[in-house]
């Protein structure tokens, strides 16, 4: 992988991750105080992300998850939603994560979703924000970053399965392939 991270140019570093997301936590904590949070990974990309939130987070918390797909290689495909059938968020506190919040339908299509389940309240974190016009109104609670409309690669985020690994945010030099 060290070869190919040399055609990858680091946007924002694992220590820049880090402590954004400790900020982020206290956020959470207080107004989590005293209560419990479900935390919804949309996999695969959110795998690191909610990896670090859960260690950062000082509550009590469950995990679960949920898969989504609309990417091939840097195109859109249509949506999918896998899992949400399996879900019991009868009035819980329930905070979305996902990678990157882009056009902004798959975090919409999916709080939509879910909220039909009941929950008692349902928010929602994002480690990126690209800045684009929105196809959507919603828009997360909770964005780590704002990137530029570019495609990112790196904790958690991939191009056709790959980079998800490494461990800070980047760009491609020239083109992906
Ligand atoms: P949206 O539905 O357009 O907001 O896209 C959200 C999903 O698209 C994310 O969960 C990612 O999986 C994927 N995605 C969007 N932009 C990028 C990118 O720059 N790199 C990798 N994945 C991306
Ligand atoms: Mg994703």
């Amino acid at each position: 992988m060290v070869e190919e991270e040399t055609q990858l140019k680091e946007l924002i570093s694992s220590a820049e991750i880090k402590e954004r997301l400790l900020q982020v936590s206290r956020v959470l904590d207080e107004k989590y105080y005293g209560e419990e949070l479900v935390i919804l990974m949309i996999m695969k990309g959110a795998v690191c992300l909610a990896a670090d939130l859960i260690r950062t987070l000082n509550m009590k918390l469950s995990i679960d998850y949920i898969r989504c797909s609309s990417y091939e290689g840097q195109e859109r495909g249509d949506l999918t939603i896998i899992g949400e059938e399996y879900l019991d968020l009868e009035n819980k506190n329930v905070l979305v994560v996902d990678d990157i919040f882009d056009s902004g339908v798959t975090m919409d299509s999916v709080v939509k979703k879910l909220k039909l389940k009941n929950p008692k309240r349902m928010e929602s974190l994002v480690l990126l924000n690209k800045l684009i016009e929105k196809s959507t109104e919603y828009r997360p609670d909770y964005t780590l970053f704002d990137v530029e409309d570019l495609f990112v690669v790196g904790y958690g985020l991939d191009y056709n399965e790959n980079y998800r690994e490494l461990p800070g945010i980047y760009v491609f030099k020239n083109s992906p392939e």
